[in-house]
């Protein structure tokens, strides 16, 4: 029977990047159910006896990873991290990435900001020619909640939670969005000038390689 959540090569892609995790790294563990699998793997390599220390981008990442035995340490000490490994939601061949269906693009940005390398690990369905027609996620202050929304326009969409507004991590809400990407860059730009607005799913320059899996078949793309 067809693997529909393609678990398979999301696993498959993970395992190829925990391979790049050397003795003494501080990793940064991204989110969601890709991430998932990266996290476990290594685990495995840890409980194999690799030493390392993970900072997490999101508090479900952090309890998977001290579950998996994984030393997690907190990001607000941390400068530097060694290599981050992250899913995404869409990535096209020059590496560029939508991310934050998962809620988790503002912590996942500055942590790929903070890391010396950031992979992103995915299985074939999220590899695009163009991020053109892609759902772009923007993260909120709470407080300027109707102006943002003024102005990001008719397409965003408060995403919702089980119980009432989604909040992130940090306590913000998402507004889901689409928008005009032809110009991926001004479009980056435009978010990043709205006050109120505290980030955005567009990963335009922070990654640095990809591994994509697709029907049990690992690509490795560097940017
Ligand atoms: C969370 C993210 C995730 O990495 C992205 O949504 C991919 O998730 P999944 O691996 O579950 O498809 O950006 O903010």
């Amino acid at each position: 029977m067809a693997d529909l959540n393609f678990d398979a090569d999301k696993r498959a892609a993970a395992i190829a990047a925990v391979a790049e995790v050397r003795a003494d790294m501080l990793v940064g563990l991204g989110t969601g159910t890709t991430a998932a699998f990266a996290i476990r793997a290594l685990g495995e390599r840890v409980a194999a006896g690799l030493a390392i220390r993970a900072v997490a981008t999101s508090q479900n990442s952090a309890a998977l990873a001290r579950e998996c035995g994984i030393a997690v340490i907190d990001f607000a000490d941390v400068a530097h991290v060694d290599l981050t490994i992250d899913g995404a939601d869409a990535i096209d061949p020059h590496c560029r990435a939508i991310k934050g269906a998962g809620g988790a693009m503002l912590r996942e940005k500055v942590v790929a900001t903070a890391s010396r390398r950031m992979i992103v690990i995915a299985d074939g369905s999220k590899q695009v020619q163009t991020l053109g027609t892609a759902r772009v996620p923007v993260e909120v202050l709470p407080f300027a909640r109707s102006s943002v929304l003024a102005v990001l326009g008719e397409s965003a969409t408060l995403r919702m939670g089980t119980d009432g507004l989604y909040r992130t991590d940090s306590g913000n809400l998402i507004a889901d969005c689409r928008f005009d990407l032809s110009d991926l860059e001004a479009t980056a730009r435009w978010l990043e000038s709205i006050p109120g607005v505290l980030g955005h799913g567009l990963f335009l320059d922070e990654v640095d390689a990809a591994y994509i899996a697709t029907a049990g078949v690992v690509t490795r793309l560097e940017r």
